[in-house]
């Protein structure tokens, strides 16, 4: 596990994207893609707002995928087996990158036909609490034209990442601009952040 994480952390490192292909068992992968489908069939799945306390307001032209907050209170066998590697990932960012990460969230998500997720930075404007950005992806035989990409902006050029089954990705919350592609077929993943204060 030290392993997966060592991959992830090397590549953030080094490319400011970390990238992992190992990070979630493929097990604890099929759970949570199977949690995210029973949300999504029992209709828990609420649309995703932008902007944060009492401004959260729901803008589909920015931002339309569905998500539903993982919680311990939920005493979810599954959730509480993410949650735990979890505490281990903070454990070890904490250790060795100095992070003084105190705390997180994590939603699922599910971006249906046609959603997108317009460029943006996941660190709020008036609130630097979130400082990393992780995300897995849950689609299995995603294939090339299927869309919904995660296009991440650098050096005034971009980079294209699939969302496919196993990968994670990490980043600095107040860093990196991205936005998710138009997807063609719904897409699957959990959206994280580990925060300071
Ligand atoms: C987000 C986000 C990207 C993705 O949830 O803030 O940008 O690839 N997600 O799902
Ligand atoms: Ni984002």
């Amino acid at each position: 596990m030290e392993n997966s994480f060592d991959t992830l952390i090397d590549s953030y490192l080094l490319n400011k994207i970390g990238i992992s292909d190992g990070f979630l068992s493929e097990k604890l992968s099929n759970d949570l893609r199977s949690n995210l489908i029973q949300l999504y069939d029992n209709q828990k799945l609420v649309d995703a707002k932008t902007g944060q306390g009492n401004q959260l307001i729901s803008n589909t032209l920015i931002r339309k995928d569905k998500i539903f907050w993982l919680d311990k209170s939920h005493k979810n066998v599954v959730e509480n087996t993410f949650f735990e590697l979890m505490d281990k990932f903070v454990l070890f960012l904490n250790s060795t990158c100095y992070t003084g990460i105190s705390s997180y969230e994590f939603h699922y998500a599910l971006y249906e036909k046609g959603s997108f997720y317009k460029k943006h930075l996941d660190q709020f404007q008036n609130n630097s609490s979130r400082q990393y950005t992780i995300i897995f992806y849950f689609n299995k035989d995603w294939k090339e034209g299927d869309g919904g990409e995660l296009r991440v902006y650098q050096n005034q050029t971009f980079s294209d990442i699939s969302p496919i089954n196993c990968k994670t990705v990490f980043f600095k919350s107040n860093e990196l601009e991205h936005e998710v592609l138009e997807t063609h077929k719904d897409r699957m993943s959990i959206s994280g952040w580990f925060k300071v204060g």
